[in-house]
């Protein structure tokens, strides 16, 4: 959600920023712009839409050596050129991350004193307010630091004042942003795959530091404006993170992944019946999982299993209703945040709440070094690697085998477990061929509503493959515990309705047989996920039956899959679905 990239170097910096920018398309955004110095002006272009829009208006050789870029994801003012930023204020031109929850307050005062903006954005109003500052203190440092006293809410900012060809500011709280060092050259960005054109080294920064930028120097400063030493961090990663390596679609390129990042994941953290260096649940009395979209369902998917297997009484709940519900805390408790980003506001905000409550946390988080996986007190990587589809598919296949290795840590008889577990990736290496999914979507398609019905571990899959395939195809999905049907829901069914029934529980499934044969007899086509081979539904993905502790992880790639599939037939942007951004770092 919003991407930010900043450039000071020795090379020209268009070419730089627009790789950059491009390369966190994937945060999801509806505007992008940039601003650069040139003869000692700072010329801004913004442009609705894609970033192609913008690229379109840019003279890649233009004599520039410092700039910032921006794509937007419209929160306060609708998606248009005027909203876009980078923002100027007199002789402030920035680009902002996150929300500024006092704008208005700010905005009437600003109005108050005979200032006016056209954007609607809060974003505006930071320019403002900076600019004014910068006017009373004329010193840019001292500037940034009084800002933060007046601005309440998250930000990343990248910031260039008319006064200053040589240098480029940037400061955050609770929104992302890294400062890559190369060789005479310095990139400012949201996220690591921003800054990999230039250099794999960087410093991280933490709340309320002030980063000042200049040719061969990087400084950075605490919002007191003592200065910080910091050692940079290396990025061990891919460096090909930004290619779909032969495959349509980053989703389709991540869900092949999934084999190898759960075989990584239990080669790392298993051996014969051992379990090692996993965070030890034991102690606590009971867990409560706060996560938000699908890192909520793989917490719901690890309920079952550490109740089931653990014996730990488990809540899930979504982080933003987390945060304003009634709460109990109780110093017994541990509070385990699920995250890809690590930077998901609400998650992070969850997060915040139960350690002021002095409640231990545990995140389990893909993202290395992120703000969730730095501020909780405990940290299990799913080192997933880099997720660039907006739907998460390894990532949250990774949550689920991370939860459910918390859950066997526990369990001291655990070998015929473990043993399950091992099957599991050369299970998804053959369900993402085996099956004709283009066919089951050519029919799915077509439908205008598709419900997802299973019960108990089954209604969690379901939550997850209804979600999934609502966020790519736009058609409206639901998925719905079997039993609660008939209590209002079963009167949507009709012969045009798209049923999914996931049926991977044997100890349920005369009950959810039942449920389908009602379904059926309203007209409806039910198309079963299940290892069970009787004939209940119209038709079937019939996956191989395995022992009960294996059996629900079947289901997850062909509900992958057949989402995939359906988006593609309808001809939908798989990667970069309308309206939806993969790091959701706004409230
Ligand atoms: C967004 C993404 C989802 C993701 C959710 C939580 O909505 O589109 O795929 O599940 O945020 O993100 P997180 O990074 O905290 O797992």
């Amino acid at each position: 959600m919003c991407g930010i990239v900043g450039y000071l170097g020795n090379r020209k910096a268009i070419p730089i920023i627009m790789e950059g920018l491009k390369s966190l398309e994937y945060r999801g955004y509806d505007s992008s712009g940039i601003a650069y110095f040139k003869d000692h002006k700072i010329e801004v272009i913004k442009k609705e839409g894609k970033i192609q829009n913008l690229d379109a208006l840019l003279n890649y050789d233009e004599d520039t050596f410092m700039g910032i870029a921006h794509t937007r994801w419209a929160t306060h003012g609708k998606a248009n050129d005027l909203n876009a930023h980078p923002h100027t204020y007199g002789k402030i031109t920035l680009v902002h991350n996150g929300i500024i929850e006092n704008y208005e307050d700010l905005k009437k005062a600003l109005f108050a004193k005979g200032k006016h903006f056209e954007s609607e954005t809060d974003t505006i109003v930071v320019a403002c307010l900076l600019d004014e500052l910068y006017e009373e203190t004329r010193d840019m440092l001292k500037a940034i630091s009084l800002l933060m006293q007046k601005i309440q809410g998250s930000y990343a900012l990248a910031i260039l004042c008319k006064d200053e060809t040589d240098t480029l500011y940037a400061v955050r709280k609770d929104s992302p942003l890294i400062v890559g060092v190369g060789e005479n050259e310095t990139i400012l960005a949201s996220d690591i795959p921003a800054i990999l054109g230039v250099t794999k080294n960087y410093y991280l920064l933490n709340d309320k530091e002030i980063v000042q930028v200049k040719k061969n120097k990087v400084t950075i400063y605490d919002e007191h404006l003592n200065e910080v030493l910091k050692e940079t961090k290396t990025y061990q990663g891919d460096l090909e993170v930004s290619s779909k390596k032969g495959y349509e679609h980053f989703m389709l390129k991540e869900i092949h992944e999934e084999p190898e990042v759960l075989q990584n994941l239990l080669l790392k953290y298993t051996k014969e019946d051992k379990i090692r260096e996993v965070f030890d649940i034991t102690p606590y009395k009971n867990i409560e999982i706060v996560a938000c979209g699908s890192a909520y369902h793989a917490g719901l998917i690890g309920k079952y299993y550490l109740e089931t297997y653990a014996n730990k009484k488990t809540t899930v709940t979504y982080a933003s209703e987390y945060r304003y519900q009634k709460h109990f805390f109780d110093k017994e408790n541990l509070v385990i945040l699920i995250s890809q980003s690590g930077e998901t506001a609400d998650t992070l905000a969850a997060l915040k709440l139960a350690k002021e409550n002095g409640i231990d946390t545990l995140s389990i988080v893909n993202v290395r070094d992120s703000s969730i996986a730095r501020s909780s007190k405990y940290v299990f990587y799913t080192d997933a690697g880099i997720e660039v589809a907006v739907a998460t598919t390894k990532a949250y296949f990774a949550q689920v085998i991370a939860l459910i290795l918390l859950a066997l840590n526990t369990v001291e008889d655990r070998a015929s477990y473990l043993a399950s577990l091992r099957k599991l990736p050369s299970f998804i290496t053959k369900y993402i061929d085996s099956f004709d999914y283009e066919s089951y979507a050519k029919r799915l398609a077509t439908c205008e509503h598709i419900f997802y019905l299973g019960r108990g571990i089954d209604y969690a899959l379901a939550m997850e493959g209804s979600l999934k395939l609502k966020e790519i195809s736009y058609i409206h999905s639901e998925a719905y515990p079997s039993g609660e049907l008939k209590h209002g829901t079963i009167s949507l069914i009709d012969e045009n309705t798209g049923v999914i029934a996931v049926v991977m529980n044997e100890e349920l499934k005369e009950k959810s047989i039942s449920n389908i044969k009602e379904v059926l007899a309203r007209g409806a086509k039910v198309l079963a996920i299940t290892p069970i081979d009787e004939d209940f539904a119209s038709s079937k993905i019939l996956l191989t039956k395995e022992d009960a502790f294996l059996n629900p992880l079947l289901a997850i790639v062909p509900m992958q899959m057949l989402a995939y599939h359906v988006a593609k037939i309808k001809g939908c942007d798989i990667d970069k679905p309308r309206n939806l951004a993969k790091s959701v770092t706004v409230e």
